[in-house]
């Protein structure tokens, strides 16, 4: 568990000392930034200290942008946590400002936020403090506390920082997905095969959805190896993805990518490739007879039934796409047997149906059982909420088998 912890200028500063403690004590790496006003309440010796970390303060230091820079800063990190959040960022944060270090690194982050308000309670009752709420919670920041207490001017009122142990456990409630230990690969996109050095075959595969699988397996808390073939979808944040080109490259990288504890091979392997790949471009009409280059195709390895048939590091499950483009169901059905493979997700690719590049899929989940096979129909829905509902279908089934 990685945490990046910002500690801004309240007087409730000290807790978040005690919270660095806990969050070690839970064997959390600890990333401090400290704000301009923070560091008028703690010391970063007493922060570094605790958390054995360097501690983060200045947006433009030469050192610490070649040593790790503040967009890595930002995203090696499984959450952040804002903790005190004075009114001052909660205002910056729901305004998109980025003045500093602190407020850069939370603009800059893909990673979920947590934020722990610390402040007067005439100040928490602001209307525009009230209205920045509204806006970051809009935005998906989960808040924890402020509670109703003594605050530090001897009045009683709501604004206290939430205790470090509460902010403990919701900072696990935020990182605790069910997939959380479970090891993941997805294999996404087309392959290219090259033909010469400028020409290759390829396929209508967009990655779209394998890309989307593992961010929701990710999302869900399983660290995700995304091996992809050219595609022009981004990394998902928190997947280590490996790009290949050929097939061949593919299941290379899904071997040393094993031991997994679930495969799911969404990518569209060319099934073939050139027997010969030419060095130099082919020429038009240079050929002796001048007649059209003959392509001569031999097949490609079989990433599936290779991961299904693995003896000693078969993930425990295996679950392969079937792009067909009639009769889809059968033959995913005789997929599940002749692959080895334990789910078989079939999808109609035909041309009318827009699912190769579209943001849409229609499939079946094809299951294998001690009878026959048994065939779920999803409702058509977007890649997105297909991914989910796979990952989480993952979850059901790994968490039943553990
Ligand atoms: C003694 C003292 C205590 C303060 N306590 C708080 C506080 O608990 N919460 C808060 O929002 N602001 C508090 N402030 C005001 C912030 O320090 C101020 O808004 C500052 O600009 C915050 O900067 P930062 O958000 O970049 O850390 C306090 C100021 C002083 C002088």
């Amino acid at each position: 568990m990685r945490v990046l912890l910002i500690i801004s200028g309240g007087i409730a500063a000290y807790k978040s000392l005690e919270l660095i403690r806990g969050l070690r004590r839970h064997g959390a790496q600890v990333r401090p930034i400290l704000t301009k006003g923070g560091a008028q309440f703690v010391t970063p010796l007493s922060v570094s200290a605790l958390a054995q970390e360097k501690v983060y303060d200045d947006l433009f230091s030469l050192t610490d942008e070649s040593e790790i820079g503040h967009i890595r800063l930002a995203r090696e990190t499984d959450l952040v946590v804002v903790a005190p959040a004075t009114a001052d960022i909660l205002a910056k944060m729901a305004n998109g400002i980025a003045d500093d270090l602190a407020t850069t690194a939370l603009l800059a982050t893909d990673r979920p936020i947590l934020v722990a308000p610390a402040m007067n309670s005439r100040m928490w009752a602001q209307a525009s403090t009230m209205r920045n709420m509204e806006l970051l919670k809009a935005n998906g920041v989960m808040t924890v506390g402020p509670a109703h207490g003594e605050l530090a001017e001897g009045e009683i009122g709501i604004g206290r920082m939430a205790e470090p142990a509460d902010i403990l456990a919701a900072i696990e409630a935020a990182l605790g997905g069910p997939l959380i230990g479970v090891r993941a690969l997805v294999t996404s996109g087309p392959t290219h095969e090259p033909i010469d050095p400028v020409r290759y075959i390829a396929n209508r595969s967009s990655g779209k959805q394998g890309h989307a699988i593992a961010g929701a397996c990710a999302r869900l808390g399983a660290a995700v190896t995304l091996v992809s073939g050219p595609s022009n979808e981004a990394d998902p944040p928190g997947v280590e993805t490996v790009h290949v080109e050929t097939a061949r490259d593919m299941l290379d990288a899904c071997l040393q990518a094993l031991p997994v504890d679930v495969a799911i091979c969404a990518a569209a392997v060319s099934d073939w490739r050139p027997a010969e790949a030419e060095t130099q471009k082919i020429k038009k009409g240079r050929r002796t007879n001048a007649t059209s280059p003959n392509l001569e195709l031999v097949e490609n390895p079989d990433i599936l039934a290779t991961l299904g048939a693995r003896e000693n590091d078969r993930p425990r499950l295996v679950i392969g796409f079937a792009a067909e483009t009639d009769d889809v169901v059968a033959y995913a059905a005789a997929k599940l047997a002749s692959k080895g493979c334990d789910w078989i997700l079939a999808n109609d690719v035909s041309p009318h149906t827009g699912t190769f590049g579209g943001d849409d899929n229609k499939v079946h989940l094809i299951s294998r059982t001690a009878d026959a096979p048994r065939i779920e129909e999803w409702p058509e829905a977007s890649k997105v909420e297909v991914a989910a509902r796979l990952a989480e279908r993952i979850a059901e089934t790994l968490g039943s088998a553990a």
